[in-house]
């Protein structure tokens, strides 16, 4: 009978952002812009970087790696949001929610563990630079991407082993405008402290430990840099600033959102900006003070240009 109860709701509602019909019109706008100028930044980071010989080192494909996952997660919350900010009834199956939530925790996985082997490939080039292309050999690399894969898909899986047999019986509205996850939970007709538990203390105590990690190995880069010399502590402190705002704009927004007793409305609008504004603000953080980046993209760009005007 488990089953039956299921089917009661067969679809959820958002609520959206806001109910304003002038705001919606202009976050359509806005959110359409951004999720275009986003696709085509990272676009051209990975295209470059696959391109360019030049590029072909450890950072340079983590960085691209950071980029095609910027791809992957604003593509599975934001066209449907664009395309719900001009409808009035915004509805979402039972299935679609779950395949929402599992790769939004995927992504959001795979990108924490990326941001920490980029951190740990800048502490490498920083402190040990002699040794760097022994440490960051290829086989660190693709062990590297292998162990983000696996974690943020069992995280994924994880939180929806709990979930997907949840009875959902009453109320269908969810005050968001995506799945998101403690939300839904909210909505069982059952006892969900449990497992509003379980998804703070999955989520919460991966986004809060991560970051806490990352934020300690830029302590530590920093001052190894500061202790061994004066003239390349500029220089580093640049490429560490640009790493550090990423990893702040991406975690801020999930450990607020995640280590929040109760939803409140602050956290819908800071998960818009993560859905919308961090994977378009990447590609320029790291891009825009890196001269071979620049270079590079200015030459695949020419080609690609030619290209499409010879045929
Ligand atoms: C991700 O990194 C791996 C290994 O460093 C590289 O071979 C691959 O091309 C990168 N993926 C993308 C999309 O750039």
């Amino acid at each position: 009978m488990d089953g039956m109860n299921h089917s009661v709701v067969s679809e959820f509602v958002f609520l959206g952002l806001t109910n304003s019909w002038d705001i919606q019109l202009l976050l359509f706008v806005f959110s359409s812009m951004f999720y275009m100028a986003s696709m085509m930044g990272n676009s051209l980071t990975v295209l470059t970087v696959a391109f360019d010989p030049h590029l072909h080192s450890p950072m340079y494909f983590l960085l691209a790696n950071l980029s095609f996952i910027d791809l992957d997660f604003s593509s599975v919350i934001c066209p449907k949001m664009i395309y719900d900010l001009v409808r009035k009834h915004k509805v979402i199956s039972f299935r679609g929610c779950i395949i929402q939530i599992f790769f939004i925790h995927i992504i959001g996985g795979v990108e924490m563990v990326l941001l920490i082997a980029m951190a740990f490939d800048r502490y490498v080039a920083i402190c040990k630079p002699l040794h760097y292309l022994t440490i960051m050999n290829p086989r660190m690399c693709i062990s590297f991407l292998v162990a983000a894969w696996m974690i943020g898909l069992t995280h994924s899986v994880v939180q929806l082993a709990f979930v997907v047999n949840l009875p959902f019986c009453g109320p269908n509205v969810l005050d968001s405008f995506y799945c998101d996850l403690p939300r839904l939970i909210k909505l069982a007709c059952t006892d969900t402290y449990p497992l509003e538990l379980m998804v703070t203390a999955n989520s919460g105590f991966m986004s809060v430990g991560f970051f806490s990690i990352l934020i300690i190995s830029y302590i530590i880069i920093i001052l190894t840099v500061q202790k061994h010399s004066s003239t390349g502590f500029s220089k580093a402190l640049s490429t560490l600033s640009a790493h550090i705002t990423v990893v702040v704009l991406f975690f801020g927004p999930l450990i607020f959102f995640y280590t929040w007793p109760s939803p409140t409305h602050v956290d819908k609008f800071l998960a818009f900006f993560d859905a919308v504004l961090t994977p378009f603000l990447n590609p320029f953080i790291y891009t825009l003070r890196n001269q071979e980046m620049k270079a590079a993209m200015k030459r695949v760009c020419r080609w690609l240009v030619g290209h499409w005007k010879i045929s």
